[in-house]
C-alpha cells in the first residue's frame, strides 16, 4: 500500500459505539464517521449522545444519537440502530463507569454488581441484541476491558469486571466464527474523565504527562481498525494507547511435576525456561500433552 492511502471504510455501514457521548467512545464515534460509517452514538447521557451526533453531522459525517442504558435499553438501542438502514456492521462496546475504592469487606459484593452490570452485562446484552443482524453483515464486535485486569491497586470490582468481559470476549470469539462475526477486545489507556475520576490525578505532572501523550484520539485507529471488514483475527486481545498497538497474549511457562504439595511447591519456586503462548484451553491442553 502507498504511504498515506486510506483503504480502510466504512460507506454504507452502520456501526454502534456505546458510551460514545464522552472520551474514548466520542473520538471512535469520530473516526469512524471520518471513514464513512453512520454511527450511531449511543450515551446513557441523552445531551452528551445529541451533541457527538450534531458534532459529526456538523463536520460532515453521518451519525444519529441513542440514548439509552446499555442494559435495560440494549434492544431498543439496536433498534434504532437498525432504523439508520436496516443493517448493522460493526458493534463497539465502550460503556463504563470508574471505580476506584479499596476492597471494603462489607460492600465488595454490592460493589462488583454494581460495576458488572455495567461494563460486563452491558458489552453482553448490546452484544446479544445485535447477534442475528451482525451474522448477516459479517460484522465486527469490538469489546473494551483494561489493563487493570493484569492487576491494579484499589480496582478489584473494575477489574473482576473488565476480566469477565475478556474470557466472554476469547470464548465468544470461538462461536463467532461459526456465523461469520469477529470479536475481539481492546485494553485503552486514555485522560479521560474516567482517568481524573479514578486517578484523582488533575492538575498533577502525571496528568499534563497523559493530556499530552495519552489522548482518547489516539485509542480510535487501533478500534477502526478492529470494527472494519479488514479485520482477519478473531479473539485477540489487543493494547492500544498513546498512538501504539500491541497484541496480549496469555502464556505457561513450562509444566514441572506436581505429584505432592511439596513437588508443586518446587516446581512454582523455580519454574525457568521459557513462555509458551496459550490461544485456548484446546492449546494449553496441547501444552501438557507434550510433558505427559
Ligand atoms: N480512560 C482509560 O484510561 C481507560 C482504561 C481502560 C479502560 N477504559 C474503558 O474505556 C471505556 C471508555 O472510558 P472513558 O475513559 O472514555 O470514560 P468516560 O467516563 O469519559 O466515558 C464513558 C461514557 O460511558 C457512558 N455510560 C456509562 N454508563 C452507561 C450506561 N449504563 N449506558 C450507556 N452509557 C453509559 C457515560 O455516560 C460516559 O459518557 C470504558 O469502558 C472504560 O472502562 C478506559
Amino acid at each position: 500500500m502507498a504511504p498515506g492511502q486510506v483503504d480502510i471504510r466504512f460507506d454504507g455501514q452502520v456501526v454502534l459505539v456505546s458510551g460514545a457521548g464522552r472520551g474514548i467512545g466520542r473520538a471512535h464515534a469520530r473516526l469512524l464517521a471520518d471513514r464513512g460509517a453512520h454511527v450511531v452514538v449511543n450515551d446513557l447521557d441523552r445531551d452528551v449522545a445529541t451533541e457527538v451526533a450534531q458534532e459529526i453531522q456538523d463536520a460532515g459525517g453521518q451519525a444519529t444519537a441513542a440514548a439509552g442504558d446499555v442494559v435495560d435499553d440494549a434492544s431498543a438501542i439496536i433498534g434504532n440502530a437498525l432504523d439508520v438502514g436496516g443493517r448493522l456492521d460493526a458493534l463497539v462496546n465502550n460503556a463504563g463507569v470508574a471505580w476506584d475504592q479499596p476492597f471494603t469487606p462489607s460492600s465488595a459484593v454490592a460493589e462488583v454488581e454494581r460495576v458488572l452490570r455495567i461494563h460486563t452485562l452491558g458489552t453482553v446484552a448490546l452484544t446479544a441484541a445485535a447477534w442475528d443482524a451482525l451474522a448477516v453483515t459479517n460484522g465486527r464486535i469490538v469489546n473494551t476491558t483494561s489493563g487493570a485486569v493484569t492487576g491494579l491497586r484499589n480496582s478489584t470490582a473494575y477489574a473482576a469486571a473488565k476480566g469477565a468481559i475478556l474470557g466472554f470476549t476469547r470464548s465468544l470469539a470461538l462461536e463467532a466464527a461459526d456465523v461469520g462475526i469477529r470479536v475481539n477486545a481492546i485494553m485503552p489507556m486514555a485522560r479521560t474523565r474516567m482517568y481524573e475520576l479514578a486517578g484523582g490525578i488533575a492538575g498533577s505532572d502525571e496528568d499534563h504527562w497523559m493530556q499530552q501523550f495519552f489522548p482518547a484520539e489516539a485509542i480510535a485507529p487501533t478500534v477502526v481498525f478492529l470494527a472494519s471488514d479488514a479485520v482477519s483475527f478473531n479473539g485477540q486481545v489487543i493494547e492500544t494507547s498513546g498512538w501504539t498497538t500491541a497484541h496480549v497474549e496469555l502464556a505457561v511457562t513450562p509444566y514441572l511435576a506436581a505429584g505432592t504439595p511439596e513437588e508443586a511447591r518446587e516446581s512454582l519456586s523455580s519454574p525457568g525456561g521459557g513462555l509458551t503462548v496459550v490461544a485456548g484451553l484446546a492449546e494449553m491442553l496441547a501444552a501438557k500433552m507434550v510433558v505427559s
